[in-house]
């Protein structure tokens, strides 16, 4: 299965040079599934939920429309975030879209720092879909620090957690390796680059997308300035192999009646 990521540098504010390049980015590249950044089409750094309620969609807004229809034209399955309007709340959904139409959803739950205050946590539960026999299991930037969000995709059955991201914080590179390994997955973060000066702040985004295999080797990584589309060849059935010795099994060997604080009352 041919699989990858396309890190680059959206412009804030502008859908239609942001598609343009995604457009010019995938056009020709022969793959089965392509994951583009977190919040791909407006960037990242909006002034207030007011500002923040102008860019986001409902279901028949640009950007639906647009990776719907790249999914089209490629052929491949195209994984992004974008802002998701509804009524006065704005979630930054994930999508999976593919021939043509989204075959999954998902609304990032665990919200980093500013994000409070201008995006409505997520209300839909993690989602892992079937692309031709393939489980891809879909998560967002911050939730990485949840070990929670990559373990209950792997219960669900994912073979590939697909991640876009824009990432800030230096650790998330390396921990997806530990994502990997603990629970058996591929998963390919994508992350951007560049820099965004607004509301009084300053992010530069750290690049680095990945794709890691099941037992932690990093089969793609870009550097933190690249832009670009990379694609390699992954058998998602290695997936399947839990085992961690012979006698091991990384879901069977979990000891769960020791594990009910985890979702117990807090401390
Ligand atoms: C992040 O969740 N965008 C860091």
């Amino acid at each position: 299965m041919r699989v990858g990521y396309l890190q680059f540098g959206p412009l804030f504010g502008s859908k239609k040079e942001n598609h343009e390049r995604v457009a010019d980015f995938l056009s020709g590249v022969k793959a089965h599934l392509i994951v583009l950044p977190e919040l791909y089409s407006t960037g990242y750094l909006f002034e207030s939920k007011q500002e923040l309620l102008g860019f986001a969609e409902d279901e028949g807004g640009e950007s639906f429309n647009f990776l719907k229809q790249l999914s089209r034209d490629t052929g491949a399955a195209i994984v992004a975030s974008i802002a998701e309007r509804v009524g006065e709340d704005c979630y930054n959904t994930c999508l999976l879209c593919s021939e043509g139409e989204i075959k999954a959803k998902y609304r990032k739950i665990h919200l980093f720092d500013r994000e409070k205050e201008i995006f409505t946590p997520g209300n839909l539960p993690f989602t892992v879909c079937d692309l031709d026999g393939v489980r891809i299991g879909l998560m967002v930037c911050f939730d990485w620090i949840f070990p929670e969000s990559a373990r209950i995709l792997a219960l669900k059955g994912a073979q590939i957690i697909c991640h876009p991201s824009n990432l800030v914080l230096p650790y998330c590179p390396r921990a997806m390796i530990t994502r990997c390994i603990e629970n058996g997955v591929f998963a390919i973060t994508t992350n951007r680059v560049g820099t965004e000066a607004r509301a009084g702040l300053e992010l530069k985004f750290i690049g680095l997308s990945q794709v890691v295999a099941p037992r932690g080797d990093i089969l793609v990584r870009a550097d933190e300035e690249e832009e670009g589309i990379r694609i390699i060849d992954i058998d998602p059935s290695l997936a399947d192999d839990k085992m961690v010795t012979q006698r091991n099994h990384l879901i069977e060997d979990r000891r769960v009646e020791f594990y009910g604080d985890l979702c117990g009352p807090d401390r």
